[in-house]
């Protein structure tokens, strides 16, 4: 009986964690060799593909037929083409595309996640010497693709976040950390009597002019530079804390949400996103797991779930007013300062 019992039982959810990095190396090679751009207009044949990729014949048919596997590719009589969400996501020439983040894997995040034992052991994070994740906008080749990846996410909030804020109260707002502007001019595309400013460090101003000028905003939205433990920010009606406070330990969190506070118009608001847990610490896998990221990539960092995050705002002077998933992998609050408060 008891044998049988454990015959039934699979080692096969095991094995398959174990190996799941296959399938995101898989991504990482295939948004290297640019397979969905190429294969993003018409289908190619095995032969052609092999070509247009460069690839050897010998891996090349498993290598694409594994891609079919994991919808990345369709295959049908006349080849192999990107499918529906590669061609949106993963072919470089859509504003889109979210390849940048598979590149950050392959440079930055696995050579990390290898030393995820020595981090849980010691507490230490595992950022190789020459430089943490804000260091690499010293190079535009680096930066643009990460910035792009960081886009691709926050686009999806901005749009939702456009609706779950009630904007046509609100005059200002300041995206603290809010790289090259991309939220900032989807808010004020939607609400164009807002004034926008992007406060970030001094090194991104280039890729934010760049990118606000391309998206024909550069006159409604602003950048100051500085940084955020050491200047005031702007004063504004609503600041927003995007993928920003999982980076920090208690200390440096608090810092900033007071200085958000003091910078906030009373009867103003602050909005916080992050890829926080569930309260109960065991549905978000992928949150729990972010967490680890954040030991190995911060010096305090982790993520936090919700009820913590409302603690955090409460005890900064601000009034929890919503909550709500966002951009599929994030929740995202909102809270206002008290109109009397000063
Ligand atoms: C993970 S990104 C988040 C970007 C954007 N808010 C989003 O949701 O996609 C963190 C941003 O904070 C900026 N940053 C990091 N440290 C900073 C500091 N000390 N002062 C100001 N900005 C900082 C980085 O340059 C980067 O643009």
């Amino acid at each position: 009986m008891h044998a049988d019992k454990t015959a039934a039982l699979s080692p096969a959810p095991v094995l398959q964690l174990t190996m799941a990095f296959y399938g995101s190396q898989a991504l990482v090679s295939a948004v290297e060799l640019d397979v969905f751009t190429q294969l993003a207009d018409e289908p190619l044949p095995l032969e052609e593909a092999e070509r247009a990729l460069g690839i050897d014949p010998r891996g090349a048919r498993d290598f694409l037929d594994a891609l079919v596997a994991l919808d990345l590719l369709d295959r049908d009589e006349s080849g192999y083409r990107s499918s529906t969400v590669a061609r949106r996501y993963l072919d470089r020439r859509e504003p889109t595309y979210v390849g940048g983040y598979a590149m950050m894997a392959k440079h930055y995040l696995m050579p990390m996640w290898g030393k995820l034992t020595d981090a849980v052991r010691t507490g230490a994070p595992q950022v190789p010497t020459g430089g943490g994740f804000f260091d690499g906008y010293q190079d535009p080749n680096a930066a643009r693709p990460f910035l792009g990846a960081m886009d691709a996410v926050n686009a999806q909030v901005s749009r939702e976040l456009t609706e779950l804020v009630d904007w046509e109260r609100y005059t200002s707002f300041v995206d603290v950390g809010g790289a090259r502007g991309n939220l900032a001019a989807t808010l004020v595309n939607r609400y164009p009597d807002l004034g926008g400013t992007v406060f970030d460090l001094p090194q991104i101003e280039p890729f934010f002019q760049e990118h606000v000028e391309a998206l024909g905003v550069a006159d409604r939205v602003g950048f100051r530079a500085g940084d955020f433990f050491d200047d005031p920010l702007p004063q504004a009606d609503v600041h927003i804390l995007g993928h920003i406070l999982h980076y920090y330990g208690a200390k440096e969190r608090r810092q900033i949400l007071e200085s958000v506070y003091e910078s906030a118009n009373p009867g103003g608001g602050i909005v916080v996103y992050d890829r926080m847990i569930d309260d109960e610490r065991s549905e978000r896998a992928l949150s729990l797991l972010g967490s680890l990221n954040m030991l190995l990539t911060s010096d305090g960092g982790r993520e936090y779930t919700l009820g913590e995050c409302h603690d955090w705002l409460r005890e900064a002077g601000f009034e929890v007013q919503m909550s709500e998933p966002v951009g599929g992998m994030d929740v995202l609050v909102f809270a206002t300062k008290p109109s009397a408060a000063s």
